[in-house]
């Protein structure tokens, strides 16, 4: 029997009254767009879809062409949800309002339309990140920042799309976390991972070890320990450069991801509203953590849309011991 992802999310809604709102109609929005980019990516080589588009991104980082073609993918299809009142789009500097009549527009979407940029060229998994939280009608008029500059305990719900030799959806409203994977012979994403649960520990660490040296003392001591071996376990290093594929292994295979302070990213490099925190609900969903070296990412108060954090995610037993060591 096959349940599809807009079967399960209408399952969720059923099973807890209070979700509210058509989230359903909402996903269906993101799952749309996400089979628009695979279907570029698969044929990426044979489309002029490869290399740069030529224009640099918010982030001062130069936008490849899947970037644009993703980022108008989801504004597109997102843009047609009568409840998406906002969007915050990585590629985009300020927020996307939309007019909505007054009972509409409940839920704002923030999203990382392609992750893993880098990778695109050479045929390595990339991803979509995506986070849903319901809107304040109240201060709509203000700032429509504010709609997203809340923590990430308060997603509605939260997923991510890891294109790769198979192209997975994964996402939680709050009940647990659910993997799906496409099957292009019915185009629907079908549940593949039912209640996805993060092993307590694993046997894999991934940084970007090229920045060890510049790395804060505590994570290089801790990284030290994890390639002795820790609690009688040998660690093997993992890093894809693609956040979406580095955390769709931790989930399944436990261990832990590790983006540290450096110096060109004193803050860290991943992006809280858009990588850190749908990325942290859907690990603590899974029994797993994530914090920014210290603190519970979902606790942050965001005061920027595009704000950085350092991040440290993972299976329990590596990421309660990272807190251990004296930051
Ligand atoms: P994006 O392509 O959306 O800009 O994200 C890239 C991020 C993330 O996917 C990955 O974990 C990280 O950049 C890799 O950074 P380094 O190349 O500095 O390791
Ligand atoms: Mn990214
Ligand atoms: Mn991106």
């Amino acid at each position: 029997m096959i349940v599809t992802v807009q079967q399960h999310i209408l399952q969720q809604q059923k099973k807890y009254p209070g979700a509210r709102g058509n989230l359903s109609w909402l996903l269906s929005g993101i799952t749309l767009a996400t089979k628009m980019i695979e279907s570029k990516i698969r044929r990426a080589g044979l489309l002029d879809v490869l290399g740069a588009a030529g224009e640099t991104n918010v982030q001062g980082e130069a936008q490849q062409k899947l970037d644009v073609y993703a980022n108008q993918a989801l504004l597109h299809c997102l843009g047609m949800r009568d409840n998406v009142a906002m969007m915050v789009s990585e590629e985009n500097e300020e927020p996307i309002t939309l007019d909505r009549a007054d009972g509409d527009g409940e839920y704002a979407i923030v999203f990382d339309p392609l992750d893993g940029s880098s990778n695109i060229d050479v045929n390595v998994n990339v991803g979509t990140i995506f986070s849903i939280f319901r809107r304040d009608p109240g201060q709509f008029k203000m700032d429509p920042n504010a709609h997203v500059l809340q923590p990430g305990l308060k997603q509605v719900a939260a997923g991510y799309v890891v294109y790769g030799p198979s192209t997975v959806l994964v996402y939680t409203t709050g009940n647990g976390a659910f993997g799906f994977t496409l099957d292009p012979a019915i185009g629907a994403y079908v549940l593949s991972h039912d209640n996805l649960k993060m092993p307590d520990y694993g046997t894999y660490y991934s940084a970007n070890e090229s920045r060890f040296d510049s790395f804060p003392a505590n994570y290089r001591e801790y990284i030290a320990d994890l390639r002795e071996g820790f609690e009688g376990r040998e660690y093997s290093s993992r890093y894809i450069g693609s956040l979406v594929a580095d955390f769709h292994r931790t989930i399944l295979k436990g261990g832990v991801f590790l983006y540290p302070p450096t110096p060109s990213h004193p803050g860290g490099k991943l992006r809280l509203l858009y990588e850190a925190n749908p990325l942290a609900y859907i690990a603590e969903q899974a029994g797993g953590m994530a914090i920014d070296g210290k603190n519970r990412i979902l606790e942050i108060q965001p005061t920027d849309i595009h704000q950085r954090t350092p991040l440290v995610l993972g299976s329990k037993a590596e990421v309660t011991a990272f807190q251990a060591w004296k930051a």
